[in-house]
């Protein structure tokens, strides 16, 4: 069984079909991307599957449980790193870590130790007692994607994680994205198709909310003719006609 189903999962704001019947399977385990361009529906698509949207038709199924009638059961099996970052700028590095494991039930003890090992693996020891708004837009990335993940979900979602980041901040973040392979199952949405090439298993191409192509690279290759996965990406969405 899939981990996420998507069953024509549809999102209207008025008029506007920002998701428009997607249907789509990501297995556990897959570190799954969503492309798009701007507006194309990834943000509304995350949010209707974690619970902070509803969908205007269709469902999706999250191990199983239906995100419109079972959101509370599925909601401790999942966690964001969202397009706008979910961390306390005031707060340490090292308190936003505890804050939210103690969110998800953890006790103190617990939260402290998963917080010193989150530091670790994120590399953010030294910064441990930095307020987070001293840290670099990377730094923060990371911070945020840590706190995603204290809480040991099944599922993470990861919205535009290195979206303004420099070279060496976006490189060291895949290199820690690569480490949770298998781990969890993720759903990244990004710009990037370097990253994309890099991280993921399968991928996925909307535009204006409507599902393009599904596939491993090699697949989607298989499926156009085409080689480069620029290529394709521009082939399968509308943008000016100057191309
Ligand atoms: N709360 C909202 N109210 C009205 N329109 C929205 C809202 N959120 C998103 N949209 C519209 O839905 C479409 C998809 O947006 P979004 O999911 O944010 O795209 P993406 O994340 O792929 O850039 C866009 O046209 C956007 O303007
Ligand atoms: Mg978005």
């Amino acid at each position: 069984m899939s981990i996420i189903r998507l069953k024509n999962l549809s999102k209207n704001f008025k008029e506007r079909k920002a998701v428009d019947n997607l249907s789509l399977d990501i297995e556990k385990g897959e570190f799954f991307a969503l492309l798009g361009f701007n507006g194309a529906g990834k943000t509304t698509t995350i949010k209707m599957l974690t619970g902070l949207l509803e969908p205007s038709s269709g469902d999706a199924y999250i191990d199983g449980m239906s995100i419109v009638s079972d959101m509370d059961n599925i909601k401790p099996i999942l966690n964001i790193s969202p397009q706008e970052t979910a961390v306390a700028p005031n707060l340490s590095v090292y308190d936003n870590l505890v804050f939210i494991a103690k969110i998800y039930g953890f006790s103190d003890l617990e939260a402290r130790e998963k917080a010193s090992s989150m530091l670790k693996k994120f590399n953010l020891d030294s910064r441990k007692k930095d307020k987070a708004k001293k840290l670099s837009g990377g730094l923060m990335r990371r911070l945020s994607i840590a706190m995603a993940l204290i809480t040991e979900p099944r599922i993470v979602f990861l919205d535009e994680p290195t979206l303004g980041l420099d070279v060496r901040a976006r490189r060291e973040l895949w290199y820690i994205l690569k480490g949770l392979k298998g781990e969890v199952t993720v759903l990244l949405t990004t710009h990037y198709l370097e990253e994309v090439e890099a991280l993921s298993d399968r991928i996925a191409i909307i535009d204006n909310g409507k599902l393009k192509i599904v596939g491993t690279i090699e697949q989607l290759k298989e499926k156009t003719g085409l080689e480069k996965l620029e290529d394709i990406f521009l082939s399968l969405t509308e943008g000016d006609k100057i191309l």
